[in-house]
C-alpha cells in the first residue's frame, strides 16, 4: 500500500506547483497549523448546531439551522481565528460557497490522489500564492461524506428532506454523493 500513497503524494506536489511561474515562499508552520485548528473549530461547531436542530425539530429543522447558521458560524470563527475560512465544493448548494480558480484547481489533485489511495488524512494542502501583486496564503482540506450526511446529500433523499432543500436552494447541485466521495472542502485564505 505505500507505494500509491507515495505516488498520490508526489502527483498531488507537482499539480499543485504548476501555475505558479514566478518563485513564491514557503507556507509558513503557524498558517498551516491556525488553518488546521480552524477548521476543526468550525466543523464541530457545524455539527453541534446541525445535532441539536436534528434533536428539535428533525431534518427539516436541521436544514433550516444549517442554510441560516452556516455561514454565520463560518464568519464567527474567522473572526476568532483571523483567517477567511468556510467550505466550497465542485457541487454547491449554496452558491455563497462556489470555489475560485484556485480551489476548484485543487479539487482535481484531491480527486486524484483519492483515485490513487491516498490516505484521506493526509490529504491537504497549503500554498502562498500571488493575487495582484500580494501574497496571499491559502490552505484546502477536503471533507469526505459520512452516512449521516447522506441524509441531506447522498442518492436516496427522502421526498420530504428534498422538499425542504428545494424550499431554500432553487439551484442546489449537492444530492448524488456516495459515502466516500469528496463532498467539498474547508478552505482557508489569509493574505500575508
Ligand atoms: C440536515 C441536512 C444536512 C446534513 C445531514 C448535512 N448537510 Fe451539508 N449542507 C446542508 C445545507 C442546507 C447546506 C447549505 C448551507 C449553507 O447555506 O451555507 C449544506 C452545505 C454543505 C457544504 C458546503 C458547500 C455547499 O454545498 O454549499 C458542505 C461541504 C457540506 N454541506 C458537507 C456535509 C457533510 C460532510 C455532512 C455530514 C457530516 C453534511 N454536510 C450533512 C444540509 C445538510
Amino acid at each position: 500500500m505505500k507505494y500509491p500513497i507515495l505516488a498520490g503524494l508526489a502527483s498531488a506536489l507537482i499539480l499543485g506547483a504548476c501555475g505558479s511561474s514566478v518563485e513564491m515562499p514557503e507556507p509558513a508552520y503557524e498558517d498551516i497549523s491556525a488553518a488546521q485548528s480552524a477548521a476543526g473549530m468550525l466543523q464541530e461547531r457545524l455539527q453541534a448546531r446541525l445535532m441539536s436542530a436534528m434533536q428539535e425539530g428533525g431534518i427539516e429543522e436541521a436544514i433550516t439551522a444549517c442554510s441560516e447558521d452556516a455561514l454565520v458560524i463560518s464568519a464567527e470563527v474567522s473572526a476568532e481565528t483571523g483567517l477567511e475560512i468556510g467550505r466550497t465544493s465542485l457541487r454547491v448548494r449554496n452558491p455563497a460557497n462556489a470555489p475560485d480558480a484556485w480551489e476548484t484547481e485543487q479539487f482535481a489533485v484531491f480527486e486524484e490522489a483519492r483515485a490513487s489511495g491516498v490516505n484521506q488524512m493526509a490529504m491537504q494542502y497549503s500554498e502562498v500564492v500571488d493575487e495582484e501583486g500580494s501574497h496571499v496564503f491559502r490552505w484546502m482540506k477536503p471533507i469526505f461524506l459520512g452516512d449521516f450526511c447522506a441524509t441531506c446529500h447522498g442518492t436516496d433523499i427522502s421526498p420530504e428532506v428534498q422538499a425542504a432543500i428545494d424550499a431554500v436552494y432553487a439551484d442546489d447541485q449537492a444530492t448524488g454523493f456516495e459515502v466516500g466521495d469528496i463532498r467539498g472542502a474547508f478552505t482557508v485564505r489569509r493574505p500575508l
